[in-house]
């Protein structure tokens, strides 16, 4: 079976009230329109149809990397002309799975088992029971078998009451797809070309339809609006939650925790409240994140403790590291095993070596630091002349003095010992103190200034 897709989002969202194509607005980082192309992917279609109309460029645009045939639906006539535009892309053994870019959160599991219920050249329509289907269209059975879809604005009384809704989504045999195409009308109260008519030619044809259901209904709810953007945010955040904590993650509060990409957590993660994922974490088994951090594209190794107000991205940090609070590994940072960075620490393509420190206030930049080395408080590596960038190499067990710049290029060698306040701008050899600062003077009987 060959399934291909196509999706729906020539809408022009006039209710976002916003310059962006409706289905490009995010939920987790991400357009929801590509939400609904990786996900048919990973279904394994092997072709994807876009539909699209209004904001063509900015789709283009950022949707470029995506391998679809971009379909023009120039005047937007109904879910039915839309279909129809992708005609040519249809063989007739396809499965086509009908899709919407404003509908992001529509599970695997859940078009699986439409697939699954899926006739052999046959119809299957995803449908949802609501307590209020207002708005929705309704499907209607005779004894238990689904006969045809009316819109609500075609709907007469008895009709309104029925609360199984189409949720718009469907799987059909491409052969049968494009014959109902070729004769659907627009004689309805929309004056549109309705998908949904397809479902009456079914059974007229005598193809057998058939149903599936969601396992939650924010899997087939579209955004129209920002409240409705938020309120899919709210729920795909939930079960991204709900992920982590099945998978060996406490969480201090599951709604006060965001996942824009994708986390692995190991087993008795701690997790405190407003910690923000973003691209591709791997957390370790006892790791333990404190509030306000951000954590991006980066490995975590087993044990390390995060403290509060803490950015790490593009950045790797080693088993039983400790970091924070308000560090930031900047990247190209590592922290090997063992290390630890403290408050107003920041580190941009720098190794922190096995059991080293740098606790208090200090820029580490294009820098390599050796095992068991101490970072002074306040010591920077002045690796910009303002054109170049230059490397800082600090061997094993040396110490920086407090408040010490490192002018780069230079080394410091193994054992070496960096007096506080200095500048050091030659390398120092293995175990050699340096000291580069002025030298005190104490005067006697000086006088402090008196106002005039
Ligand atoms: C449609 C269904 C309805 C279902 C509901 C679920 C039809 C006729 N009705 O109604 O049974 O309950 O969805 O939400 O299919 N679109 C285009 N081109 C068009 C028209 C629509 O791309 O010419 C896109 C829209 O951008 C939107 C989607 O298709 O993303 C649905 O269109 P919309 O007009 O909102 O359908 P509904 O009236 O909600
Ligand atoms: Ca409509």
């Amino acid at each position: 079976m060959s399934i291909t897709t196509v999706i729906l989002a020539a809408g022009k969202g006039t209710r976002m009230r916003s310059k962006l194509p409706k289905v490009l607005h995010p939920v987790a980082n991400k357009p929801m329109v590509q939400h609904v192309i990786d996900n048919a992917l990973s279904l394994g279609a092997t072709s994807t149809n876009l539909v699209y109309g209004h904001g063509a460029d900015e789709l283009k645009q950022q949707l470029a990397h995506n391998d679809v045939n971009w379909v023009l639906q120039a005047e937007q006539l109904g879910t039915g002309h839309a279909v129809a535009q992708a005609k040519d892309h249809i063989n007739d053994n396809d499965t086509v799975l009908i899709l919407y870019g404003d509908v992001p959160l529509t599970k695997k599991s859940t078009l699986e088992r439409l697939l699954n219920a899926l006739p052999k050249k046959g119809l299957a329509i995803l449908t949802v029971d609501l307590d209020d289907p207002s708005g929705y269209g309704r499907i209607e059975r005779q004894e238990g078998r689904i006969i045809g879809i009316v819109e609500e604005k075609d709907a007469n009384d008895h009709q309104r009451t029925i609360t199984e809704i189409n949720s718009g989504i469907m799987a059909v045999n491409g052969q049968l797809l494009k014959e109902w195409l070729g004769r659907l009308s627009n004689n309805n109260a929309q004056g549109e070309y309705y998908l949904t008519d397809i479902v009456a030619m079914a059974h007229q044809d005598g193809v057998e339809i058939t149903s599936a259901q969601p396992s939650d209904i924010m899997e087939v709810e579209g955004a129209n609006n920002r409240v409705q953007l938020a309120t899919l945010e709210r729920a795909y955040q939930a079960w991204q939650a709900e992920e982590l904590m099945i998978n060996g993650a406490s969480l201090a509060d599951p709604a006060r925790i965001d996942v824009r990409g994708k986390v692995t957590t190991g087993q008795d993660v701690q997790i405190d409240v407003n910690v923000v994922f973003e691209g591709t974490v791997t957390l370790g088994d006892d790791v333990v994140i404190g509030p306000n951090c951000v954590l991006k594209d980066c490995t975590i190794g087993d044990g390390v403790v995060i403290k509060a107000n803490s950015i790490v991205e593009d950045a790797q940090v080693k088993a039983n590291c400790t970091l924070g609070p308000f560090a930031r590994l900047r990247p190209g940072a590592v922290m090997e095993q063992d290390s630890h960075v403290g408050n107003f620490v920041e580190m941009k393509k720098t190794v922190l070596g096995e059991g080293s420190k740098a606790n208090h206030f200090t820029y580490l930049g294009d820098t390599q630091v050796g095992q068991k080395v101490n970072i002074g408080a306040g010591t920077i590596t002045c690796n910009y002349d303002g054109v170049n960038k230059s490397q800082t190499i600090i061997g094993d067990n040396a110490f920086i003095g407090s408040n010490s710049s490192l002018v780069a290029p230079v080394e410091i060698g193994a054992m070496a010992t960096v007096a506080a306040g200095s500048v050091i701008t030659n390398k120092v050899e293995a175990e050699q103190l340096a000291v580069a600062r002025g030298k005190q003077r104490n005067l006697n009987g000086w006088k402090r200034p008196v106002k005039k």
